[in-house]
């Protein structure tokens, strides 16, 4: 993509992530055509990030140029299975690899802790940014990613990608025309069965890993195989639960139906009635958003198998003419006459749609832009917030960001908005 002009980068030298800051931003990319390749990069090559590698190489005029994990053995062996794998740069050093100027585009599929500091820090580098979800650790990071992508004009898509589904699409545009009434609630299931992952002793970190670096702006803790690939996601210093997990889809797409984005109150009900084990996040979650027409409720059982109760993950919007349900066979209304539909629409592909935005120069046609995901992130952390605070009805501010009501935990609960950063691991864009 030589001809999209950009303005040089000055090198960057320093350890720590504000030494990002220091990067010239590039210019916006020109107006350019689909022909166009473009050289993507893979941030976090685990379970998701060698699932980008291959969707990503997979893509009309795209090659995945590079790939980053500080597991040497994941990255190496998502950089062996990439079509052009002797010509793919590999990096340990997210930073190293957002100086490398003939990179394009960067996914970021690593855990959900770094997600934000390498975001913001790929923004500043002037690169566009396909960002996993939850796009952030808490409610003051997605405040941050949103200035940073619309201030330097940098399409940033959200990896809650059922905004490319076929039928979410479609449901969600039969909705808006009214085909189960006025829709009065909607409800976001997250019903699956995820095992114990039982008690792991303090540990030897794998040889050949920089663990400190995988901290990174986390507390330092000592390592232990539960706090490593995957599990991680079950401890509150780097993931989000399944609310963050899973359950962001079904959010997103709940709050996407209803058409609402922050609501007026937040109901907060969970725990952990089935694991007794290293987690430290919740088995069962109930949630309440409360918003002055409808209602979004979050239910999520993760000790029960799939379909136990006729829904797994999905949706139903329930209306005055009847309800309409999406889940993974589709998406299927039924009215009070007992008159049942299917609804279908064509797909996108939810990466494909990322690199047409680059393309264009457009973050608006992003069809999971990040103001959006945002939104949907912040609902799932306001959320934990408030279940990890005993059970709260909160009430919060977007525009000041700020926690109004909280049972009188106030103070506690702001504080949650946000998270205490490792000297050296400091957001490399502060607003
Ligand atoms: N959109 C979806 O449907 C979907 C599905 C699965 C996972 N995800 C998301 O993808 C992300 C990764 O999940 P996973 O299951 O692959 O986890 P994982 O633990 O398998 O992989 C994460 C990888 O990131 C690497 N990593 C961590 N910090 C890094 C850093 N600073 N620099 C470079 N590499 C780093 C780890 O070594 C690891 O290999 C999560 O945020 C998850 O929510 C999204």
């Amino acid at each position: 993509m030589n001809h999209w002009t950009r303005r040089d980068f000055l090198k960057t030298s320093g350890a720590g992530l504000a030494s990002l800051t220091s990067l010239n931003i590039a210019d916006s990319f020109a107006q350019g055509s689909s022909s166009e390749r473009i050289r993507h990069a893979v941030i976090g090559t685990g379970g998701q990030g060698s699932g980008h590698c291959r969707s990503f190489a997979k893509l009309k005029n795209c090659e995945v140029a590079a790939v980053c994990d500080l597991d040497p053995s994941r990255r190496d062996k998502a950089a062996a299975s990439l079509p052009n794998a002797s010509q793919v740069k590999k990096y340990d050093d997210f930073r190293r690899l957002l100086e490398d100027k003939s990179i394009d585009t960067v996914s970021i599929a690593t855990c959900d802790h770094w997600h934000t500091p390498i975001a913001l820090a790929a923004i500043l580098a002037g690169k566009h940014v396909y960002v996993e979800k939850p796009c952030s650790h808490n409610v003051h990071e997605s405040r941050l990613l949103v200035k940073a992508a619309r201030r330097y004009k940098i399409c940033v898509q959200h990896g809650t990608q059922r905004r490319s589904s076929g039928e979410a699409m479609a449901a969600v545009q039969a909705l808006r025309e009214g085909i189960i009434g006025k829709v009065l609630a909607g409800k976001a299931i997250n019903h699956q069965l995820r095992k114990p992952i039982g008690r792991a002793p303090v540990s030897h970190s794998p040889e050949g890993v920089n663990y400190d670096f995988w901290l990174g702006p986390a507390p330092a803790h000592a390592f232990t195989n539960n706090r490593w690939h995957y599990n991680w996601h079950w401890f509150w210093d780097y993931g989000c639960g399944d609310l963050g997990n899973d359950g962001i889809h079904q959010v997103d797409v709940a709050r996407w139906g209803l058409g609402v984005d922050y609501p007026k109150a937040v109901v907060c009900s969970g725990g952990q009635l089935f694991y007794d084990d290293d987690h430290e996040t919740p088995d069962t979650q109930t949630i309440i958003y409360e918003y002055e027409k409808c209602h979004l409720i979050y239910e999520m059982r993760l000790f029960t198998p799939y379909a136990l109760e006729s829904h797994d993950n999905g949706n139903v919007f329930y209306g005055t003419e009847g309800k309409l349900e999406i889940g993974r066979k589709g998406a299927v209304v039924t009215l009070k006459d007992g008159a049942v539909k299917k609804i279908e629409g064509p797909a996108e592909n939810n990466m494909e749609n990322f690199l047409a935005a680059v393309r264009a120069n457009d973050p608006s046609r992003l069809n999971a832009r990040i103001d959006l995901g945002s939104i949907s992130a912040d609902l799932c952390h306001l959320g934990n917030l408030g279940t990890r605070l005993g059970g709260q009805r909160l009430e919060y501010d977007p525009v000041s960001g700020k926690v109004t009501r909280c049972g009188g935990r106030e103070a506690e609960a702001n504080a949650l908005l946000t998270r205490h950063y490792r000297a050296g691991y400091e957001l490399a864009y502060r607003g």
